[in-house]
């Protein structure tokens, strides 16, 4: 089959286009919100909540956003009916709820919903347009019927089939992008600059079999997916090739470490877990076993007799260390830290707005004593300690041995600055609570930046590059950015928004949990603050009554020396009556006066990141 043929169907647009995949699954969903006309419209918005079953944004993994519009691939022409025009008109001619087949693709909906066209037309003009509109319903409605009858009518189609050695010829957009999954031939050349992960990604794929790149994102693995890739079929594997095993298809997260049953799990692969409120403050240092754990990629397995991190700079000058060279050759320093996810809480964030990410609860948190070589040593020993600015900002880059299916690594920076100074404590840890770092936590080397967001601290380090530019790395340029509540995936501009380093002040409650029914007597609230650039928590405000009086709660021990890089786990005691409801709300105080925004909506952004407002835990009292 050449360039651009038609699958079985014979009619290309009808995969493509009106009354098929792309309209279809607009319909799908409208099918799935029956008459919820006020979320009309919205195909892209959804398709980009990256919730299951939400359409193709869907099996987007967390962190990687596609900056891409959402395009139809086929203009379709629109009507312009007024809400309750098309309201009438369609209940009038289908009863108060539509049959499926006779329900608005969304693009209609929207604009039957009332939302402007250009030049949209109110007063006399929406009866024509809503004439025109509903004979575009109705001819919607009929192409879709036939469509349906002619499925129920017609035998399987039969498809023609290929060689592995034929679709490998299919790897690039000009001689169209064919990938076989299972014993199928699928043509995605419409689909690539549509792919989530951006088209890059896919065309890895390209010739061949999609397998061992969906065995790394565990995303795809949903049904919806395959339903979508089955609007691209346009063969089967020849019996001869189909009988042959697709090459790796390895899980590649089958050599994860096991990990504590008492963890909540957000993802499994890669793995995203927080501890569970009531034990993260149950200690002031989080066991490692418990300790959150964020992980964009399969753990990779290190062997600390081969490892080496390369430390390199301007000029050539740099360093490769082993692991028994980092620990012998600089001294140990010690440094108890709080490391907090730029996510923890995004959960209350979609609660507001749907959001893109990880449901973090309040647990993306956790402190532990770290202990390995300061990277200021080691960026003095490499002789790297001599730009500290004169010639504008430099960065420290770090890069992780864990890579994506395209080789990729984890990657981040932080200034130089941060990086040389010795108030600063920045370490390459070796440690966590006295033992060698866990796998989950970077083994055997990690960054740990302490006072800023989790994601600078590289974890399975492999090399440390000082440079006049940030890590060009997804995760410092294109994720991990605050913004403005008004902007959408739409008109989001990541070079725009400087990367979070320092995080704000943050606290929450650990006990008693939403929901629950506590007796009569005494309360007691715990939970943990903490704020970042080492400005101490000096003061933890709680509220019983969603904010209208306020006690002072009790702050727990911290360690006495250095800055203020962990977080203060505090308590409250108080006197409750049977049967009230209580509208527990805490907010922190930083050394800086920094306090907690009282609530969400004004902090909202579409990453779900910095949700730091007041926390609110709402509780009745039995009697
Ligand atoms: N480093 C590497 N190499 N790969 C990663 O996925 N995740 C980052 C950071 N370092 C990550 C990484 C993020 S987003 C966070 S919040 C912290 O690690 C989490 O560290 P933890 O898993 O030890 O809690």
């Amino acid at each position: 089959m050449g360039r651009g043929q038609p699958g079985p169907t014979g009619d290309k647009r009808d995969r493509t286009g009106l009354g098929t995949t792309g309209t279809d699954r607009a319909g799908d969903n409208q099918d799935r919100v029956g008459d919820n006309w006020d979320r009309a419209g919205a195909v892209g918005k959804e398709n980009r909540s990256g919730e299951p079953g939400r359409g193709v944004a869907a099996a987007v993994p967390d962190c990687r956003f596609p900056r891409q519009r959402h395009r139809d691939r086929v203009p379709v022409p629109v009507p312009v009916l007024s809400r309750p025009a098309a309201m009438l008109l369609l209940r009038a001619v289908a009863g108060r709820r539509l049959p499926p087949l006779m329900q608005l693709p969304r693009r209609y909906s929207r604009l039957a919903a009332g939302s402007a066209a250009p030049g949209g037309h109110r007063g006399a003009a929406p009866v024509l347009a809503a004439l025109l509109g509903l004979g575009a319903v109705l001819a919607y409605g009929e192409r879709r019927r036939r469509t349906a009858q002619a499925a129920q009518a017609t035998p399987a189609p039969q498809y023609p089939r290929y060689t592995r050695a034929e679709v490998a010829q299919h790897r690039t957009p000009n001689d169209r992008v064919w990938v076989t999954y299972g014993t199928e031939v699928f043509d995605v050349t419409d689909f690539v600059e549509l792919h989530p992960g951006g088209p890059d990604k896919i065309l890895l794929a390209a010739g061949g079999a999609l397998e061992p790149f969906w065995a790394l994102y565990a995303v795809h693995s949903q049904p919806h997916v395959l339903e979508l890739l089955r609007d691209y079929k346009v063969g089967e594997l020849s019996p001869e090739d189909a009988a042959k095993p697709t090459g790796d298809t390895e899980d590649p997260f089958a050599g994860d470490p096991p990990r504590h049953p008492a963890l909540r799990v957000n993802s499994l692969k890669p793995f995203n877990a927080e501890p569970p409120p009531e034990l993260l403050t149950q200690s002031f240092l989080t066991p490692n076993e418990l300790f959150f754990t964020r992980n964009h990629l399969p753990v990779p397995s290190v062997e600390p007799g081969s490892y080496r991190l390369r430390v390199e700079g301007p000029g050539g000058r740099g360093l490769s260390l082993s692991l028994a060279e980092l620990r012998q050759r600089f001294p140990k320093h010690e440094v108890t830290a709080t490391l907090q996810c730029a996510g923890n809480r995004r959960s209350e964030m979609s609660r507001v707005r749907p959001v893109k990410g990880l449901a973090w609860d309040i647990g993306a948190i956790s402190t532990a004593r770290w202990g390995g070589a300061r990277l200021r040593d080691v960026l003095l020993a490499a002789g790297l300690g001599d730009k500290t600015g004169e010639d504008g900002e430099w960065h420290v880059c770090f890069e992780g041995l864990d890579v994506d299916a395209s080789g990729t690594p984890y990657g981040a920076s932080i200034p130089l600055k941060r990086a040389l100074s010795a108030d600063a404590e920045v370490l390459l840890a070796y440690e966590m609570n006295g033992q060698e770092l866990p796998r989950d936590h970077g083994f055997p080397v990690r960054v740990l930046v302490p006072g800023v967001v989790g994601a600078r601290s590289v974890k399975w380090l492999r090399s440390v590059v000082v440079s006049p530019s940030e890590s060009p790395s997804h995760w410092q340029q294109n994720d991990y950015k605050g913004f403005c509540p008004s902007v959408d995936w739409d008109s989001v501009d990541f070079s725009s928004a400087p990367a979070i380093q320092e995080l704000p002040v943050q606290s929450a409650i650990t006990e008693p949990r939403p929901g629950a029914a506590v007796p009569a007597g005494e309360i007691t609230v715990k939970g943990y603050a903490w704020s970042g650039g080492g400005r101490e928590v000096v003061r933890v405000d709680v509220s019983l009554d969603g904010g209208r009086s306020w006690r002072v709660a009790e702050l727990g021990p911290r360690p006495a020396r250095g800055r203020g890089w962990a977080w203060a786990l505090w308590e409250l005691r108080a006197p409750v009556a049977a049967g009230t409801r209580l509208d527990i709300v805490c907010k922190a105080v930083d050394s800086s006066y920094n306090v907690q925004p009282d609530s969400v909506a004004p902090i909202w952004n579409l990453r779900g990141v910095l949700s730091n407002a007041w926390h609110r835990v709402p509780v009745t009292v039995t009697r």
